[in-house]
């Protein structure tokens, strides 16, 4: 059953760090989960596709506003690696009255890397590479009322 009592979630983690797993886990069945690619891939049909990005931006956050403006807890499962993007679900969050915390998937980027190998839909281990290199770790003073991490070890598997 869905919690009533609005939260923001902010996920962040690389491909393969285990948010979407974790979410299932953790908040599978208290919160409305977000992930852009599950957009991607109904409002376009595929798993990539530049083009339409700006439409799926616009949805996805417009989506939230919504559930949160109506008091839903919201976990927004996608990779938030920048500053930038974590901003700007700070700042959504400010404005519809709801808390908001960052749970950072802080596992190695070899393991992201090896779990990506073994799945069917697969991001490029250059792409992989590059977000890690452009990564800054999400602290408290962007805004955060709270930054949990999670570890591959404390995952459980
Ligand atoms: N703690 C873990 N230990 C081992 N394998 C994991 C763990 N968490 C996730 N996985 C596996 O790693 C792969 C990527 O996990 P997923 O949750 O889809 O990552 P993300 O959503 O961050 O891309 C999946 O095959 C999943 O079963
Ligand atoms: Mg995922």
């Amino acid at each position: 059953m869905i919690c009533s009592g609005r939260e923001l979630i902010v996920l962040c983690g690389l491909p393969g760090s285990g948010k979407s797993t974790h979410t299932r886990k953790a908040w599978g069945d208290t919160h409305v989960v977000i992930c852009a690619d599950e957009f991607r891939k109904i409002h376009t049909g595929r798993d990539f596709y530049p083009p339409a990005e700006w439409l799926i931006s616009t949805m996805v956050r417009v989506t939230v506003e919504v559930l949160l403006r109506r008091s839903m807890p919201v976990v927004i499962d996608m990779t938030s690696l920048t500053v930038k993007s974590r901003l700007n679900w700070i700042d959504l969050a400010k404005r519809c009255d709801a808390p908001v915390r960052c749970v950072w998937m802080d596992v190695a980027t070899s393991t992201c890397l090896a779990r990506n190998s073994r799945r069917e839909r697969k991001v490029p281990a250059d792409v992989i590479d590059a977000m890690a290199k452009r990564f800054l770790p999400p602290l408290i003073e962007e805004g955060f009322d709270a930054v949990e991490r999670v570890t591959e070890w404390s995952d459980g598997g």
